[in-house]
């Protein structure tokens, strides 16, 4: 079986995160979300989420492309991460391209084309206006 994980914050869902799980899924057989936690999300990333962390998780554990979700707490985690879940396949969407080139010498590096003109934080501007 072929294990594939990704990581993100997944806040306010939208169809450009559903596009990066279908072809995380394709990948492989098993997917896994690491999904950055509230802490980490405001600590170390400079994000304020609208859903917390539970809420999150529910939604994504609703998507029948998602076998499994962890905790992200800090970024040093996905080099454990890989060896802990057997992972065969890291991926990402391209805005973190070359980032991870690192968990390259224990696993398979993904870096997938973004969904055009979507994000979570768009959906926040265009709703404030
Ligand atoms: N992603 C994507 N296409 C988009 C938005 C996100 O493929 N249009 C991918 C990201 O590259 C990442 C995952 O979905 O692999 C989770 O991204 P996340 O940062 O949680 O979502 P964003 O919408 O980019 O959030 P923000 O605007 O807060 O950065």
């Amino acid at each position: 079986m072929k294990r594939v994980i990704t990581y993100g914050t997944f806040d306010l869902m939208h169809y450009g995160h559903i596009n990066l799980l279908r072809r995380a899924k394709k990948l492989g057989d098993y997917l896994i979300v690491a999904l950055s936690t509230d802490e980490f999300n405001r600590d170390m990333k400079n994000k304020v989420c609208y859903f917390t962390y539970e809420q999150r998780k529910e939604l994504l554990e609703a998507i029948r492309y998602v076998d499994l979700v962890i905790p992200e707490t800090c970024w040093e985690q996905k080099m454990t991460d890989v060896d802990l879940y057997h992972v065969d396949t890291f991926v990402i969407g391209n805005d973190w391209e070359g980032k991870f080139d690192f968990l390259k010498e224990k696993c398979e590096v993904v870096y997938l084309p973004r969904t055009e003109e979507i994000s979570t934080t768009k959906i926040k501007t265009d709703l404030h206006v």
